[in-house]
């Protein structure tokens, strides 16, 4: 009865269901940089990990899962939208993976900025670029020798053609922001988004023209950041979100914001789209019900009693003694329910609401105020 209401009311909220075809423009392959947001298995290929159930349950993805979600991710179902098979992880070896249609260099935990020996991803930005550097020539070369690849590799002129996708930086903008000064927050974020400028610029040279970002989400929405900083009533807003961590992903998002429009002057020649998924996150947090979710903030799979369910000691699968007791972070009955999966990453149902609006096209290079003048250190 439940599941049927819930699937009306999706049927409401979502007038296209299904994606395919409804996205601006066709590609013929997809190039993505990222974090845990839009990983598809490269750090569990790279890492050697199995990620099996409860994560990838919405979709049965079962061990192919990769991904740090109950089901799919905004980069799933946008690819879905141009009609394009799910990307591989470059690093994924196993069952002859096809990069016909493009390749995803993200992996959880990576950073813009280079990695150190603390990191728990090694392929930052400037890595993950020299990985795409790589695939090409390589691609070129076997492309070059024979056609017998042809059906597993792009074409040649899938590079200049093809989407370069972003989705990175939430792993760069750490701290307790509450105990810095709006300069230092810049500072972090102008050394952050100068090393984005310097990977981007890599790719344009290597004839890359189809430029594609997504913004940072509320992160002071997720139970992680709560649970690690929420510790004084007074730092949280009336949704329950913590105010400076998202003032600081809105001051990301608007420097962010103006490097995308300082390339898009710069490359007359490409296409370069911003994509607005703070404010889409935001509203789905503060309006969940309208779209038919009855958790905002709450992990779906955690531990920990409400309002969070959430313990940074233990993650979403995870079996472990805590305070002389074997716990598990075992996942909810239904994860549609819920707008954060682990506390950090979204659900299967809060990725596709979010997809379904990226789509709507509402959220494409917003109207941007002049006021906020461009900060990166010029070169
Ligand atoms: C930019 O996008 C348009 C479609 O909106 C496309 O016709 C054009 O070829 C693209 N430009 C480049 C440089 O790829
Ligand atoms: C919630 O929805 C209302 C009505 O559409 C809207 O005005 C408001 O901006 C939304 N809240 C957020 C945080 O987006």
């Amino acid at each position: 009865m439940a599941g049927k209401l819930k699937a009306f009311i999706l049927l409401l909220t979502l007038p296209t269901l299904s994606f395919t075809n409804s996205f601006p423009v066709q590609y013929p392959a997809v190039f993505n940089f990222g974090d845990s947001n839009s990983e598809t298995g490269e750090f569990v290929a790279g890492r050697g990990v199995l990620i099996g159930l409860p994560y990838g349950r919405a979709y049965n993805f079962g061990k192919l899962a990769g991904r740090i979600s109950d089901g799919r991710l905004i980069v799933d179902f946008l690819m879905d939208a141009m009609g394009l098979p799910f990307l591989n992880p470059y690093l994924n070896a196993i069952g002859a993976p096809s990069f016909k249609n493009g390749c995803n260099f993200a992996a959880a935990g990576c950073t813009v900025l280079p990695a150190t020996g603390s990191s728990i991803c090694p392929y930052s930005l400037r890595i993950q670029v020299a990985q795409f550097l790589r695939f090409k020539a390589l691609v070129l070369e076997l492309q070059s020798e024979s056609k017998e690849l042809d059906r597993h590799l792009p074409s040649e002129d899938y590079f200049g053609k093809g989407l370069y996708m972003f989705d990175i930086g939430q792993n760069d903008l750490g701290g307790d922001f509450d105990s810095m000064s709006s300069h230092q927050v810049l500072d972090m974020i102008q050394t952050i988004l100068t090393e984005f400028k310097a990977g981007v610029e890599v790719l344009y040279e290597e004839g890359a023209r189809n430029f594609w970002v997504h913004n940072m989400r509320a992160v002071g929405c997720m139970a992680q950041t709560i649970f690690t900083f929420g510790t004084d009533k007074s730092r949280f807003d009336e949704l329950g979100c913590l105010i400076s961590h998202n003032q600081a992903a809105k001051l990301f998002n608007q420097q962010l914001h103006e490097l995308w429009r300082k390339l898009k002057s710069q490359y007359s020649d490409a296409n370069v789209t911003y994509t607005d998924i703070f404010t889409i996150h935001l509203d789905l947090i503060a309006n969940h019900t309208r779209y038919g979710f009855k958790q905002p903030i709450m992990a779906c799979c955690g531990y920990g009693a409400p309002p969070l369910n959430y313990d940074s000691r233990i993650s979403c699968g995870q079996t472990q003694v805590l305070d002389g007791r074997s716990v598990t972070a075992e996942a909810c009955k239904d994860g549609a329910e819920y707008v954060s999966w682990d506390g950090t990453h979204l659900t299967d149902a809060a990725n596709q609401y979010i997809s379904s609006e990226i789509l709507t096209r509402k959220h494409f290079d917003p109207l941007f105020s002049d006021k906020t003048p461009f900060l990166l250190k010029s070169e």
